[in-house]
């Protein structure tokens, strides 16, 4: 088993290397790491934020995992050349369509969260976010107007196949769950959101065990807050899933807690926290890595076929948090390197 590591930028290499500790702790036979630059990083050493030696270790790895990329002093390169495009660029090239993000709160973590204990308790929620299209790959660029104004445009469309092809992924994540699909779109305004719609709602007739409804994006946003415990799973696109995997991040706690799968049609996977790479607290050892840590607990389960570690992994991370764990986004002062020595310890 080839597992391919790629730290990024920010604190993605801090929390990169406790997951990376939190694996070797579970003695796993047969499994190898190597490691590749990506990002600003990648960048800076070889010109391109995802030179080819790196795409071609993601290639030929079994699983990936990802730490951030986002760098501020590259944000006036050209779009093609900004750390982003190598996340992005990744998930086109090898497929990765389906993002798998879930929402759920340790209990031991209710007062972290943004809502109020009683509203927080109850989110267990999956948002099944589509990863390689929407306006985030469109026709996009910056144009001249006749009145001579600049303006920037980006293209949001989807096609059937696309739509129905993460549609399943929701009906069965939902089936594996608690039978409870929600797709999002905005189907009152976008063209885009009205096929995504009625894709769904085809898509719907295989799956008669599983319960599906609708919602719209503004909507699905209030209630996430108003009632998260409503929600099973979410099905949505990519420009919506970016936006609500982040608001239900707080509601579960903290950005530094969510971890993500991003699987391609044979269940290969890319895995890496929501978070970004948080430059404002980079290299200061404070970052919490368990979002890492527990998204490589979601590559041992999804690409590596290691279920029983997967579960150590995350009863490790609820018992070193009941041990009083708190990094500082959970209002505590653990450092990166105590909360993985928590959990190694757990394990
Ligand atoms: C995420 C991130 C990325 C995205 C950025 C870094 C391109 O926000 O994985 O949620 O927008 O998909
Ligand atoms: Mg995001």
């Amino acid at each position: 088993m080839l597992v391919a590591s790629l730290p990024g930028d920010g604190i993605g290499p801090e929390v990169t290397r406790q997951a990376l500790r939190v694996l070797d702790a579970l003695g796993l036979e047969g499994l190898t790491v190597e490691e590749a630059p990506i990002g600003g990083a990648a960048y800076r050493a070889s010109g391109h934020p995802l030179p080819d030696e790196t795409l071609d270790l993601a290639r030929r790895a079994d699983a990936i995992l990802f730490g951030a990329v986002g760098d501020p002093d590259c944000d006036d390169l050209e779009r093609h050349l900004r750390p982003e495009q190598a996340i992005l660029g990744i998930r086109k090239a090898l497929g990765l369509f389906a993002n798998l993000r879930p929402a759920n709160l340790f209990p031991e973590l209710a007062d972290a969260s943004a809502l109020r204990p009683e509203i927080a308790r109850d989110i267990d929620v999956m948002i099944v976010r589509e990863l390689t299209g929407d306006v985030y790959f469109g026709d996009k660029g910056m144009r001249t107007t006749e009145a001579g104004l600049r303006e920037g445009y980006d293209l949001m469309s989807y096609d059937e196949a696309e739509i129905a092809r993460i549609a399943r992924t929701g009906f069965e994540t939902a089936r594996a769950r608690d039978g409870k699909l929600c797709s999002v779109d905005k189907a009152n305004v976008l063209e885009t959101s009205q096929l995504w719609r009625d894709v769904v709602t085809e898509v719907a007739a295989d799956y008669a065990n599983v319960e599906l409804s609708h919602l719209y994006v503004d909507n699905a946003a209030m209630q996430l807050v108003r009632d998260p415990g409503q929600f099973d799973t979410i099905v949505t696109g990519n420009l919506f899933g970016d936006i609500l995997s982040d608001l239900a991040s707080m509601c579960a706690g903290s950005i530094g807690m969510l971890p993500s799968a991003s699987l391609d049609k044979d269940g290969k996977g890319l895995y890496e926290p929501i978070h970004g790479s948080a430059p404002d607290i980079a290299g200061q050892g404070k970052a919490n890595p368990l979002a890492t840590i527990l998204s490589a607990g979601m590559m041992l389960r999804y690409s590596l076929d290691q279920a029983e570690a997967a579960d150590r992994i995350e009863a490790a991370v609820g018992r070193a948090l009941a041990g009083g764990l708190r990094t500082a986004d959970l209002g505590g002062s653990a450092t990166t390197v105590e909360a993985a020595d928590a959990v190694i310890a757990a394990l």
